[in-house]
């Protein structure tokens, strides 16, 4: 994405944006060979900077974009047994990418894949609290008891307990005595979803990340992804008071 010239000086470390402002007015600043002094002018990655003579090395763009991984694909930039992983979605995307924390391999849904690791770990950061939520068909009905238990916590283990978590029944079947519950969750344990529901007596048969944060689905089907505008990654930062 081209960037003012400006901001490209000063996350190359050149000066502060006000410093490179001067430079690029006091015909400083060269951009592919020519001298540029308009305060506007936007560059990309592949453009030749050149400050005093000297070209810069620019930062690397910072992309962010939400992908509907499918199930069967490993949530990793590689996988040592040749399985699909989600960066193979994005083979055309010219920067290292990767995804923002895991899904299962059997399950599908909301990730987040980025070359922003600063970002992706505060988004990962357990202090965040940012909310998930997850559709599962589960095996039998979720009684009343059981929505409590996951709503209180649920022990996952001998050390862990989940915080209190948002559960609710969508819909229900009687005679394949299934549900479909929707489950909030701010932790990202290990199979934590499924072991919540298991641990209250209701295997889950199929899973699927609807929403992270304030970020949904709506408009992707499994193996799509879209580009997060501007704002939605300003609002990611907010989350996590990087801004
Ligand atoms: N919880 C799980 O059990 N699996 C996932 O993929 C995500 C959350």
């Amino acid at each position: 994405m081209p960037e003012r010239l400006q901001k490209v000086m000063a996350q190359a470390g050149v000066a502060s944006r006000r410093a490179s402002e001067k430079l690029i007015l006091a015909g400083k600043v060269k951009v592919n060979g020519k001298v540029v002094t308009q305060l506007g002018t936007k560059v990309s990655g592949n453009d030749a900077v050149e400050v005093n003579g000297k070209l810069i090395e620019q930062a690397e763009e910072k992309v962010y974009f939400l992908f509907y991984k499918p199930r069967g694909v490993i949530s990793a930039a590689k996988d040592n047994k040749g399985r699909k992983v989600v960066t193979d979605y994005f083979s055309d995307i010219p920067f290292r990418l990767y995804p923002v924390g895991r899904l299962d391999y059997d399950t599908s849904g909301l990730i987040l894949i980025t070359n922003d690791g600063k970002l992706a770990n505060m988004l990962m950061h357990p202090r965040y609290k940012i909310e998930k939520t997850y559709v599962a068909k589960v095996k039998g009905i979720p009684s009343n008891n059981a929505l409590k238990q996951l709503r209180l916590g649920v022990q996952l283990d001998t050390k862990h307990k989940s915080a209190p978590a948002k559960a609710r029944i969508i819909s229900s079947d009687k005679q394949k005595n299934s549900a479909i519950v929707s489950l909030t969750i701010h932790e990202g344990r290990y199979h934590q979803v499924k072991k919540m529901l298991e641990k209250v007596g209701y295997p889950v048969r199929k899973l699927k990340r609807e929403k992270y944060g304030f970020l949904t689905l709506d408009g992707l089907t499994a193996g799509q992804y879209r580009p997060l505008s501007h704002n939605e990654v300003r609002n990611l930062e907010k989350l996590v008071n990087k801004k």
